[in-house]
């Protein structure tokens, strides 16, 4: 096995290809075409994780070989070199290809995913509304890049916040790309969401299912507790006899609402204040959890949730914006969305879901008004209401 290194032309950096020609002929047999995988922030901390755990397989699989293309800033290229030695350290068989470079015109160059994780954090004295226009700005650029060099099927996974609003920038600005190839991360809520129902109910967090988030990657989210599942019944039944409320199902229905929900939707600026940052680990992880459901079938009367575009939605959700709705995969890459009587996955919307899911659905419609500079041929006023209003920015973040 020898490693190909070179500056290529253009602005990339660095390519290293793996050359297995000399490899055990089993090894290799039945591989499939390489994946093209590029990522964003690759510098980063969520990166760290989620680099490692791509080249492993456990994503895509233990016979897809995959091509990591790494995109970082002029500042992290010391960096972004460190992960791609640690990477060739690792000895990944699966690992055939690392690029780094800081021009996402070279970077996304064929990608079939990209995982976009770099973003601008919120500094001091910022306001929601600055972040979104700075953080806009770098997604109008990728979004034309991904446009012009991407695979014309390439799934776009859009991590870096305020995500829903990013990826519908990307998306408006790579109208060769389909619109439902675009998703904006909630997986990270819904995990969260999973285990707070399994430990007041004194169940394992597998047990829960239909776990669905509503709408933006905010305090606004909202964590369906209403449609939950825990084993074969329903979220709320289950909570109600157990120990914590010994059949009182008015008591368990206002700790979903007044503590359980807060807690979900609040839990990245609580983990901001432990920690000093963001959170890297389970994000990364929700990442794998968020391409594994699409890349495998999602098991009957079961369903994910992913900020997706709402054009022809079936919830009668504003058309236009990436809003977290329940969705099912063939596990070919592809979704749809889960419409009421569905009669696999029979969802209900209350009055108490209705409401809550208009907040949400309000805020990103304002959000989207102050991006409207940044969408080409915007439908929608360039008016920003956000500026100095209801800061729904998760709490403990700078
Ligand atoms: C999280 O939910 O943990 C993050 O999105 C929080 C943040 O603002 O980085």
């Amino acid at each position: 096995m020898t490693a190909v290194t070179g500056e290529n032309a253009g602005r990339k950096i660095w390519d290293v290809r793996y050359d297995i020609s000399d490899a055990d002929r089993d090894q290799v047999r039945g591989w499939r075409r390489p994946l093209r995988v590029a990522v964003s922030g690759a510098a980063g901390q969520i990166a760290n994780h989620l680099l490692f755990q791509l080249a492993s397989g456990e994503v895509f699989g233990p016979d897809q070989p995959l091509i990591l293309q790494l995109l970082g800033s002029e500042r992290s290229v010391g960096a972004l070199e460190g992960v791609t030695m640690e990477l060739e350290d690792s000895l990944y068989p699966l690992l055939r290809e690392v690029q780094i470079g800081i021009d996402p015109l070279e970077v996304f160059r064929g990608a079939d995913w990209a995982l976009l994780i770099g973003a601008r954090p919120r500094g001091p004295g910022m306001e929601r509304a600055d972040l979104l226009d700075i953080n806009g700005s770098i997604f109008v650029k990728q979004g034309q890049a991904l446009d012009a060099v991407a695979s014309p099927d390439c799934k776009v996974l859009v991590v870096g916040n305020p995500c829903n609003t990013n990826a519908l920038i990307c998306m408006e600005n790579a109208p060769s790309l389909p619109r439902e190839n675009f998703h904006a991360l909630t997986r990270l809520d819904e995990n969260r969401s999973k285990v707070q129902l399994a430990l007041k109910a004194e169940r394992h967090y597998n047990s829960v299912s239909r776990a669905i988030i509503w709408g933006n990657h905010s305090t606004t989210q909202v964590p369906d507790f209403v449609n939950a599942r825990i084993g074969a019944r329903s979220a709320l039944e289950v909570l109600a006899e157990s120990g914590s409320f010994k059949g009182n199902v008015a008591a368990a229905q206002a700790w979903c609402e007044d503590v359980f929900v807060p807690r979900v939707s609040t839990r990245g600026g609580a983990l901001i204040k432990k920690w000093g940052r963001s959170s890297a680990a389970s994000t990364s992880v929700s990442v794998c959890d968020a391409i594994r459901s699409l890349v495998t079938p999602t098991p009957r009367g079961d369903v994910f949730s992913s900020a997706v575009c709402t054009d022809n939605n079936p919830w009668g959700i504003e058309e236009g914006l990436v809003f977290s709705m329940p969705c099912v995969s063939s596990g070919d890459g592809r979704y749809r969305v889960v419409g009421p009587g569905d009669p696999d996955c029979p969802i209900e919307i209350n009055d108490w879901l209705r409401n809550k899911i208009g907040e949400s659905q309000d805020e990103l419609m304002s959000e989207r008004e102050c991006t409207a500079h940044l969408i080409p041929n915007s439908r929608w006023a360039a008016s920003c209401t956000l500026r100095g209003g209801n800061d729904t920015w998760v709490e403990g973040d700078a």
